[in-house]
């Protein structure tokens, strides 16, 4: 069933590039283990400090106070260096806050789908860079996104599903839904989703291919009217502590350290370092383990502000310089202003293998109760992605008369590390369990009219969710894809 691409391209007559070994066989028999740990059994609230559970967050180990010096001295930092830092960027916080505040859903990207047809224009992609997130409509038909809800609900009818809270499920643990298929294998998600993942770059231009959309399985949300239980204060998907815990995830952020006004040079779509970094460092169930560069999700309903829907900090670079930096900090005595800490255990928001929940005491400078911004209206179809370190929660209550639901479906690239968790995650999805990532136990093995290997009949939907192998694009990429191939298919 293999495909070589480097067979491929002798029959095409292409011209072929000397192997660059890029793959070693270290990386590959990482790649290719089949040891994954299934998690533990559980529902989206394992994920979450708070979430159903107050707010009592109890203390880190002693070990941490150590782990901050050990930051500093990672990225060659001095005190005096990151106080000056900590300065720029509480000043330009001050700005960009204000004028968030004040602009409210403004602020989010809105694109349609004929935009991304025809290619997104330079301000469309500055916009959505700075901000971290973007809207994107009409990509999907809305009957279509109708049906798949009304699917759903049958199967919901006809199956002992489980999900958050046990006595009245607004957040579902299905993967495996014929319709979530549908939706994960959609010709118009996975051009958005290629479109959005080009906005990424590998310096390298060797490990990860933005071209190839990959499927990651995630759950769904029938939010019903009234509801104050799916209740998610602002987070930072991917860890916590393990931002600056796991050596390689905390070079994501180095730049930031780098004194003065050093965190503008932070780049958010720098694959270098993220595509090793261990997010899931404590396997715990709901936490991410691949690259997943824009997290997402595609609305089922029409849905406005109030009416339970996403909230976003749209602030990219900025929000992630003051989160990394700010567990160096702690406020003055008597009021006055913050001064460096390097001695506590004290990482405000962060448990381990939980989400960094942030509130507008642990993380009072960005002003989250003026600055979480509501999603504008928006439609059955109707795309909305956001950067892997964008801060967002869902809103309080659901003061619609409409449910609220979406198929959470992110944009996940091509690479090895991707593959192996596809492989995977493939073999469950034969199965009826739920996706790797996430918690385990028997899921819907035993569902009536779950979707099967067989309901997906497009090549390139049958290649994103790793029933067949990948074609290279770019000779690039030859070695990567034919790597990735062998993870999948042996
Ligand atoms: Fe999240």
């Amino acid at each position: 069933m293999i495909v070589s691409t480097v067979h491929r391209r002798a029959c095409l007559n292409a011209p072929i590039l000397s192997p660059t070994f890029s793959f070693s066989r270290t990386m590959m028999a990482a790649a290719t283990q089949t040891k994954r740990v299934a998690k533990e059994e559980g529902t989206i609230a394992d994920v979450f400090t708070t979430l159903g559970k107050g707010s009592e967050v109890a203390p880190l180990p002693a070990r941490f106070a150590q782990l901050k010096k050990d930051v500093l001295a990672d990225m060659g930092v001095t005190p005096a260096s990151i106080v000056q830092t900590w300065k720029h960027v509480l000043t330009a916080l001050e700005t960009r806050t204000e004028e968030i505040a004040r602009l409210g859903g403004q602020v989010i990207p809105r694109v349609s789908f004929i935009d991304i047809k025809h290619g997104l224009s330079d301000a469309q992609k500055d916009d959505i860079k700075k901000s971290g997130v973007v809207v994107v409509t009409g990509a999907v038909p809305r009957e279509e996104a109708l049906e798949w809800k009304a699917s759903v609900k049958e199967y919901i009818a006809a199956n002992p599903v489980k999900g958050f809270p046990a006595d009245n499920i607004q957040a579902y643990e299905l993967y495996n839904t014929k319709a979530q298929i549908a939706a994960r294998t959609h010709p118009a998600i996975l051009h958005t989703q290629q479109a959005l993942l080009q906005l990424w770059h590998d310096p390298s231009n060797q490990h990860v291919d933005f071209s190839t959309p990959i499927s990651y399985f995630d759950r769904l949300r029938i939010r019903t009217p009234g509801d104050a239980s799916f209740t998610i204060g602002p987070h930072v998907d991917g860890g916590s502590v393990e931002r600056w815990e796991d050596p390689t995830f905390r070079k994501v952020f180095r730049r930031i350290f780098e004194g003065g006004a050093g965190w503008k040079l932070h780049d958010p779509f720098d694959v270098s370092w993220r595509m090793n970094a261990k997010q899931d460092l404590y396997h715990t169930p709901s936490q991410c383990s691949i690259l997943r560069c824009w997290q997402g999700w595609t609305s089922l309903s029409t849905t406005d502000v109030g009416e339970g829907t996403l909230r976003v900090l749209p602030m990219l670079s900025l929000s992630t310089a003051y989160i990394m930096l700010r567990p160096f900090f702690r406020p003055g005595s008597a009021g006055g202003e913050w001064e460096l800490d390097l001695e506590s255990n004290s990482f405000p928001g962060s448990v381990p293998g939980k989400t960094q929940e942030l509130n507008e005491e642990t993380h009072p400078h960005l002003r989250l109760g003026e600055t979480m911004t509501s999603i504008p209206k928006i439609h059955p179809g109707d795309q909305v992605y956001w950067h892997c370190d964008v801060v967002h929660s869902v809103e309080r209550l659901h003061g619609g008369q409409e449910d609220s639901s979406v198929f959470y479906i992110p944009a996940v690239p091509l690479s090895l590390k991707n593959a192996s968790y596809l492989r995977d995650q493939r073999n469950n999805f034969e199965q009826g369990l739920p996706s790797p990532d996430f918690p385990g136990g028997p899921g819907e093995s035993t569902f009536i009219g779950r979707a099967t290997p067989q309901d997906i009949t497009t090549r390139r939907g049958r290649q994103a969710v790793g029933l067949e192998p990948f074609m290279s694009r770019v000779i690039a990429h030859d070695e990567l894809v034919d790597a990735a191939n062998r993870v999948l298919f042996g």
